[in-house]
C-alpha cells in the first residue's frame, strides 16, 4: 500500500450524516488526490442545501490531513471553484515537511464513533471544555447547554423527534439509511447503533417496512412516544451537556461549511483523546433552518405549523446562536457502544 493509500485509508473513517460518505477519492499522482464530493439534497430531508454533507466533506479534509501529518506529510486541500456546490471537486496535494509537529488526534481517528444511548451525567472538567475550545479555533465558539438546560433541551429534542417520526419525507430516509438486524454496517446506520432497546427495535423494523404501519401505529397506538422517549428523552437527559458549535461570522458558503466542518471534526477527535463520547443533534438546526427560509419541507401543513413553533422555541433557548450555529450535539463520559457504522472499503471509494 503507498504512502496516500495509507492514508485514504484512515481518512474514509470521518463522520457524515446517514453514514452516507459523500465523497470518492482519485489518486493523479503520489503527492495529488481529488476528492470527488457529493450530496445527497435530492432525496435526503435532513440535507438543506447539501450544508450537512459539507460539513462531511469538512470532516474528510481534515481527517486526511491529520493522517498525513501522522506520516509526516503536509496535505493542502483546495476546492475547485467551477466544480458545482452539490458535486464539489477538492485537489489535495501533499509536501514532505522535516519539522512537522506530532499530531495526537491521529490516535483517535478510528476510535471516534457516535453513542447514541445514555451517557454519565458528570459535568464536563474545565481542563476538558478548554480542550474542546481549543479544537475549534478562533473562528468558533463552543456554547454549553448545561444544568437545567440539559432538560430543556431534552424536551425540546422529544418535539423535534414527533417531525422526524410523523413527516412522510423523513419516514423514506429513515427507511433507507437503517440496516435493520444489525450491529455493523458498511453503508448504512446499523439498527442496534441507533439507540432503541431489543423490542422497540424489532417492533419497529416491522412497522417501518410500510408507511400506512407507520401511520396507524401513530395514530392509533402513541407509536412516537417510546422511540423518541428512548432516542431524546433519556439521551437528552443522560449525558454532561449539550453543545454549539457557533461560528463568529454566520457560515453562508459551501467552503464556510468545509471549513465548520473541519472544526466539529477536531472537536470530535478531541474528544475521543478524553474519552468523552458524542452524539450529532442537527434535527433543531436543520428544521429551524427550512423555517429561516420559509421552505415548507413536508406536504404535510401541520408539521409545518410544528416546525414553525419548535423553530420559535429554538429562538427562545439559544437565541441569535440559531442562525449561526453550525453543528450541535451531547457528549459526556460512558460506555463505549457495542454497535456502530463501518465503512465501505477504500477499494470502493477509489475512482480513476
Ligand atoms: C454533519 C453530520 C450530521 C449528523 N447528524 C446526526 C444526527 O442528527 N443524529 C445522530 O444520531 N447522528 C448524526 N450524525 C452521525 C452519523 O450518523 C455518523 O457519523 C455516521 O453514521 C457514521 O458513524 P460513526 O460516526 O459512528 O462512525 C451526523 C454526522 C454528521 C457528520
Amino acid at each position: 500500500m503507498s504512502a496516500i493509500e495509507r492514508i485514504l485509508e484512515r481518512a474514509r473513517w470521518a463522520p457524515s450524516g446517514d453514514n452516507s460518505q459523500p465523497w470518492r477519492f482519485e489518486v493523479v499522482a503520489d503527492d495529488h488526490v481529488v476528492v470527488h464530493g457529493h450530496d445527497t439534497r435530492d432525496w435526503c430531508i435532513y440535507d438543506i442545501d447539501g450544508r450537512p454533507s459539507q460539513l462531511a466533506h469538512g470532516a474528510l479534509l481534515e481527517t486526511l490531513a491529520i493522517a498525513a501529518r501522522d506520516q509526516g506529510l503536509v496535505a493542502t486541500a483546495t476546492r475547485r471553484p467551477d466544480s458545482p456546490d452539490a458535486r464539489p471537486q477538492f485537489d489535495v496535494r501533499f509536501a514532505r515537511a522535516d519539522a512537522i509537529q506530532a499530531e495526537p488526534l491521529a490516535a483517535a481517528i478510528e476510535r471516534r464513533t457516535v453513542q447514541r444511548r445514555p451517557l454519565r451525567r458528570r459535568a464536563l472538567q474545565p481542563a476538558e471544555k478548554a480542550a474542546l475550545q481549543a479544537a475549534v479555533g478562533d473562528g468558533y465558539e463552543v456554547r454549553w447547554l448545561e444544568g437545567a438546560n440539559r432538560a430543556t433541551m431534552a424536551l425540546l429534542l422529544f418535539h423535534y423527534a414527533k417531525l422526524r417520526l410523523i413527516a412522510p419525507e423523513a419516514y423514506a430516509v429513515h427507511r433507507d439509511v437503517i440496516a435493520w438486524n444489525s450491529r455493523f454496517s458498511e453503508t448504512k446506520v446499523p439498527d442496534a447503533a441507533v439507540g432503541l432497546d431489543p423490542l422497540t427495535t424489532r417492533l419497529m423494523a416491522w412497522v417501518m417496512q410500510r408507511w400506512s404501519r407507520v401511520e396507524f401505529f401513530n395514530r392509533y397506538l402513541a407509536g412516537t412516544v417510546a422511540p423518541r422517549v428512548q432516542l431524546d428523552l433519556v439521551p437528552g437527559l443522560a449525558c454532561a451537556a449539550h453543545f454549539l458549535i457557533v461560528a463568529k461570522d454566520e457560515a453562508t458558503t459551501i467552503d464556510d461549511y468545509v471549513a465548520a466542518g473541519r472544526a466539529m471534526q477536531r472537536l470530535w477527535l478531541t474528544a475521543t483523546m478524553f474519552d468523552l463520547w458524542v452524539q450529532p443533534e442537527m434535527t433543531p438546526l436543520i428544521f429551524a433552518a427550512y423555517v429561516r427560509r420559509d421552505r415548507p419541507f413536508s406536504r404535510k401543513p401541520e408539521i409545518w405549523s410544528r416546525a414553525r413553533k419548535l423553530a420559535g422555541r429554538l429562538h427562545q433557548i439559544i437565541g441569535d446562536d440559531a442562525r449561526r450555529a453550525v453543528f450541535m450535539g451531547r457528549i459526556g463520559a460512558g460506555s463505549a457502544p457495542r454497535a456502530r457504522s463501518l465503512r465501505r472499503p477504500l477499494a470502493e471509494l477509489l475512482v480513476r
